[in-house]
């Protein structure tokens, strides 16, 4: 078959350059999955776990030295650095490009280059892309084959198209007859690379999840939301649910939550509420685009889930639990004696002997977390059980509701809907959550994560809320927007709602909304809901906790007001006045 001219010259460079052993174009197929598994076996990077427990499954520690994101070694190098704005590390393209030519040369000596072709949605899918990987690492490989669609297909459907070039090393080049370590890895010396102009992303140094499965931050959010903000579309930080009615209605909303909110669980919540049904069609990136009939369609661009296994449990998500009960990687959790991963909260009880992600001997007096807190597991959505029968179709799913949520113990009522797409706008604007803490002064600091996207919008964030506030002219049957809290806690410091399941309460309501069932109180912030609208049979929350967890505090509202004033401000000239137009609505009506 005749390939992409385009994609054949970039691997002929790609390989002068890192000068690999050998070069493999990867199909996708398993066999070669159970490849890569069988040389991570044989260099000890992987280790299997019993077939009785968690079959086909296989546990990996990486290098302490490479255990997370690495937000400060991210860039952003457009041509200008005012494109890249405040919200990004900026370093001018030229320069940049010198330094990781001179990092990536020779970096796979010893090494299988591995050519990746994968995309990010349904193959085909007018919503979706396709993006090529390169990589030295068989962990990447074998974690991509389960978060994309990857392999001979891709190419089928690439043809002579454009594709985004992703280009991976783990930087550490083996010299003849060097052992490998199990976790190869450049502890010193890492780069997560962004070109928007040229929508392109070289990686260097970690073979750990975002900085290394290319697909999901570095494309399907930084480099994705340059090309929604040039096309017309939406690139964003959130989950797709689906939820049907008791009478058999379904609904899909999206919901942007910071890292650490609980996004996963909400993506598969069990919902306390009878005769609802709630399905999972992403539980991390939405992509959407404009149907003919003017509303927002979205994809779920992985094809799996890569979620963080600390505080996992059936308690908190029996839908995750059983997604990777089998075909699941998992990385920096603990091993037990007889052969299955654990990790904190995974059960009420701590186990007496473990193997903690160090491969060190744990008992619970160890003193120190048996998995790493930013453990993962790795596993096929489709092995889900609430997956939606939608999840895979290419036209995407109509968005009903949109919802912005942070962790905020104070200050921010349980929901509250704006009344506009503008106004809605501004709320996910002002999301964040407030630093826990207790240091003197701090109490109450906002930090703000805009649209859960701080840490993954590839261009200046102000330029960001302008895209969004560009909707507003551009189509009629835009999706309602609503800032929503589960963490709000009352003056004993215990959270006033129970959150998780029972979150289905307020969605609930939404829907009701949605349908125009039931009324909102307008006040200086949005539309409540009067709190006999939210059903709340069966719980402890009596009336006046409800009543609590919608009120306004205008003290409270005006003093953030001022703190957000200044957030925005600092985003200088580039800031849509629009945002100044909602703060100081706000503000006013604060003041009446
Ligand atoms: C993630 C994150 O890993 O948001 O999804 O950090
Ligand atoms: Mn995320």
């Amino acid at each position: 078959m005749k390939k992409n001219e385009k994609l054949l010259g970039w691997v002929k460079r790609v390989e002068a350059m890192c000068q690999p052993d050998r070069v493999r174009w990867c199909d996708g197929s398993q066999g070669e999955y159970d490849e890569m598994i069988r040389l991570m076996l044989q260099s000890g990077t992987a280790r299997k776990l019993a077939e009785s427990k968690r079959p086909n499954s296989y546990l990996i520690w990486s290098d302490p030295a490479d255990v997370a994101r690495v937000e400060d070694r991210t860039f952003i190098c457009s041509e200008r650095e005012e494109d890249a704005g405040p919200n990004n590390n900026w370093r001018a393209p030229g320069s940049m490009r010198e330094t990781l030519t001179g990092c990536f040369t020779g970096s796979m000596k010893g090494r299988t280059m591995y050519v990746i072709p994968f995309s990010m949605g349904p193959v085909g899918s007018r919503i979706a892309q396709i993006g090529v990987q390169i990589t030295d690492s068989p962990y990447v490989v074998a974690n991509m084959r389960i978060m994309t669609r990857m392999g001979q297909k891709v190419l089928d459907v690439l043809g002579n198209s454009v594709f985004v070039p992703c280009l991976h090393s783990v930087g550490a080049p083996l010299q003849k007859g060097q052992r490998d370590v199990p976790w190869p890895c450049n502890g010193e010396n890492k780069y997560i690379v962004h070109f928007p102009e040229t929508r392109e992303i070289w990686s260097y140094g970690s073979g750990y999840g975002g900085n290394a499965l290319l697909g999901k931050k570095c494309f399907a959010l930084r480099i994705a939301s340059v090309m929604a903000r040039d096309e017309g579309w939406l690139a964003e930080h959130m989950l797709i649910l689906k939820m049907t009615n008791p009478e058999g209605k379904a609904r899909f909303i999206c919901g942007a939550f910071p890292s650490a909110c609980g996004k996963t669980n909400l993506a598969m919540l069990n919902p306390t509420i009878d005769g609802w049904k709630v399905e999972c069609i992403g539980d991390d990136i939405a992509w959407m685009k404009f149907g003919e009939d003017g509303r927002l369609y979205a994809i779920n661009p992985e094809a799996g889930f890569f979620g963080v296994a600390p505080g996992t449990s059936m308690r908190s998500n029996p839908n995750a639990m059983a997604s990777f009960q089998e075909n699941s990687l998992f990385t920096n959790c603990a091993l037990t004696p007889d052969g299955d991963v654990w990790w904190e909260e995974m059960t009420d009880e701590l186990p007496p002997r473990l193997t903690d992600w160090r491969g060190n001997d744990w008992t619970p007096k160890s003193g120190s977390p048996a998995s790493h807190p930013n453990a993962r597991f790795t596993a096929p959505a489709s092995q889900c059980p609430v997956i939606a029968p939608e999840w895979e179709d290419p036209r995407g799913v109509p968005i009903s509701a949109i919802l912005f949520g942070g962790r905020r113990a104070t200050v921010v009522p349980l929901v509250n809907e704006a009344r506009d797409w503008q106004h809605g706008t501004f709320l996910g604007s002002i999301m964040g959550s407030e630093k826990t803490a207790a240091a003197a002064g701090e109490v109450g600091e906002l930090r703000l994560d805009p649209m859960a996207m701080l840490p993954f919008c590839g261009y200046n964030m102000a330029d960001y809320w302008a895209h969004w506030l560009s909707f507003t002219d551009r189509a009629s049957n835009l999706p309602l927007i609503y800032h929503v809290n589960w963490f709000r806690k009352d003056a004993d410091g215990k959270f006033m709602w129970p959150g998780f399941g029972d979150n289905m309460r307020v969605i609930e309501w939404i829907t009701k909304r949605c349908k125009g069932e039931v009324g909102v109180t307008e006040t200086a912030i949005g539309g409540l809901p009067h709190p006999a609208d939210i059903n709340v049979n069966g719980l402890d929350t009596d009336l006046a906790t409800l009543e609590a967890l919608l009120d306004v505090d205008r003290e409270a509202w005006s003093e953030e007001m001022e703190q957000i004033r200044k957030y925005l401000e600092g985003y200088g000239d580039r800031l849509p006045t629009q945002m100044i137009v909602e703060l100081d609505k706000v503000v006013a009506a604060l003041a009446d």
